[in-house]
């Protein structure tokens, strides 16, 4: 069965907590749940966060190695992080899909948020739907209907 890496950057083990009002009030554990029973028998989901950038950036050359396509919420690393964005090209010229996403809109929150250094790489990217942004890029990854 197909894998999905479900990447999340800095803070993210926070979500539940962490400024409800702009991340909802549920936390990763109840992300990873609702990707699976998305995912049902088409897809294993693994989920993963760090608040490290060694970490994340050894990921995304898993994911390159075992050919195993990506969603990616860089967090903060979004706005800056040109290590992260060499390594997340590393997947998409590979030909590995690697859809980038957000909780909240970054366009319309501090101008910071409005770069992504990480966008003109990735193969798509979804933002400002909440968890729901993981769970259409899952479908854009397996072809979920
Ligand atoms: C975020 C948006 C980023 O600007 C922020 O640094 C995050 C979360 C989001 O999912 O909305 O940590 O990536």
């Amino acid at each position: 069965m197909t894998t999905v890496l479900v990447l999340n950057g800095p803070n993210l083990s926070r979500l539940g907590s962490r400024e409800p009002d702009v991340y909802g009030s549920q936390d990763l554990d109840a992300l990873r749940s609702v990707l699976v029973a998305d995912a049902a028998d088409r897809a294993t989901i693994d989920l993963r966060q760090t608040d490290d950038e060694a970490e994340l950036i050894h990921w995304l050359h898993e994911a390159v190695d075992s050919s195993t396509p990506v969603i990616l919420n860089p967090a903060a690393f979004t706005h800056y992080s040109y290590g992260l964005r060499d390594a997340a090209a590393l997947v998409t010229k590979a030909g590995i899909p690697l859809v980038e996403v957000h909780i909240s809109n970054p366009h319309a929150r501090e101008t910071f948020r409005h770069t992504s250094v990480i966008s003109g790489i990735a193969t798509g990217v979804i933002a400002g739907f909440g968890f729901d942004s993981y769970r259409l890029a899952l479908r854009a990854v397996i072809g979920l209907n």
